[in-house]
């Protein structure tokens, strides 16, 4: 099965021409228009100024998608886009392109919800994951842990009550002098601070005890894993903690070590997320674990789940750094298995900029 697949819920447009052949994805292209050098003149993703680059960019990626294929139109067997959630104006345009399409050549129609999308980038790899299993989404809108029952059926377990941790990283990464998006940078300059700091001492990213409160308290930041039982988040005190920590450097007139703030605020921000998957594993015996979204592409982050899944025995499943960012291929796994379940889109189909997933 050929499938022809479309996202444009955010900042990239994406077109990819995906195969499966009986056992698995073939990705034949997968093209990705970035707006990043447009909204970094403003710090962030403009919306109005999102969707008009989404309207010039999607048919150019399409032709591309499938000249790149080596496929024609009318090869093509199911169309899937992303629906929800996302901003509104932006997922509007992928929408409708794929609608127009897929009734104009009568090619069925599945809508993707984005977060299964990025879930389903794991399905793309020689060794995919089998439900059901846990999978955590860290995104620049979303830090959620998922139970995925099935390859379509999820429930969420798990989520940020307020700031998702790419946000954050973007935000913090901008007080620092990172351009917009900040993840990438804020990543490279944690290496180098994680490196330092083990030439420091041992234990220099150990939770500090009480008696441990002199060593460097300058730098000291608090965990964002709610100690409530839940399997749950909250990045705005951390987030709170390292603007003001960076605004005391400032009126003191000191210059902060970046690349050791940068590792202090990752490590903090990992950990809770450690602490939470470990938790999510324990009560789930039977599940491996898959991790899906940008913030998948932190080197720490990574490193450190898969410590976790050690630990516990489980597999980790997480997509190469060039399938953890938004793009079509992964809306084409997860559309195949929404074809696959007879979920097919009527033509009155809209997007929404809402989670289904709640
Ligand atoms: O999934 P994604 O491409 O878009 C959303 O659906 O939000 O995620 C984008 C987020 C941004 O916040 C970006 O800064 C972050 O992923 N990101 C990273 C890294 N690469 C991208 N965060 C941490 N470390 C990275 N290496
Ligand atoms: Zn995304």
């Amino acid at each position: 099965m050929n499938i022809l697949a479309f996202e444009s819920s955010c900042d990239e447009t994406s077109a990819a021409v995906v195969c499966y052949d009986g056992e698995g994805f073939i990705i034949k292209s997968n093209i990705i228009a970035s707006q990043v050098e447009t909204h970094k003149l403003y710090g962030g993703v403009v919306p109005e100024i999102a969707s008009r680059a989404h309207v010039e960019a999607i048919s150019p990626i399409t032709y591309e998608a499938l000249e790149k294929s080596g496929l024609l139109l009318s090869d093509i067997d199911l169309v899937a886009v992303t629906s929800n959630p996302g901003l509104i104006g932006a997922l509007l345009v992928g929408v409708n392109f794929a609608k127009a399409l897929a009734v104009s050549n009568s090619i069925p129609l599945v809508a993707v919800d984005h977060i299964k999308g990025h879930i389903a980038s794991s399905f793309l790899s020689e060794d995919a994951p089998k439900p059901p299993f846990i999978a955590l989404v860290v995104s620049g809108g979303h830090t959620a842990i998922y139970k995925m029952e099935s390859y379509t059926d999820i429930k969420l377990i798990g989520t940020t009550r307020d700031d998702a941790i790419g946000e954050s990283f973007d935000k913090i990464g901008r007080m620092i002098g990172i351009e917009y998006p900040a993840g990438r940078g804020f990543d490279e300059l944690s290496a180098k601070g994680f490196e330092r700091a083990v030439g420091l001492s041992s234990g220099y990213f150990k939770r500090y005890k009480a008696s441990d409160a002199h060593k460097d308290a300058s730098m000291q930041l608090p965990s964002p894993a709610l100690k409530d039982g839940s399997l749950d988040f909250s990045f705005s005190g951390l987030k709170t903690a390292a603007i003001n920590l960076l605004h005391r450097f400032e009126q003191r007139g000191e210059k902060i070590d970046r690349e050791l703030f940068a590792a202090r605020y990752t490590y903090e921000a990992v950990e809770a997320v450690a602490m939470k998957i470990g938790s999510a594993l324990l009560s789930n015996e039977d599940c491996d674990l898959v991790v899906a979204g940008g913030v998948a592409a932190n080197s720490h982050l990574r490193a450190r789940l898969s410590e976790v899944a050690a630990k516990y025995g489980r597999k980790i499943f997480i997509p190469p750094v060039s399938l953890c960012g938004d793009n079509a291929a992964m809306i084409a796994a997860s559309g195949y298995y929404e074809y696959q379940k007879g979920n097919i889109a009527r033509s009155s189909l809209n997007a929404s900029a809402l989670d289904s997933v709640v």
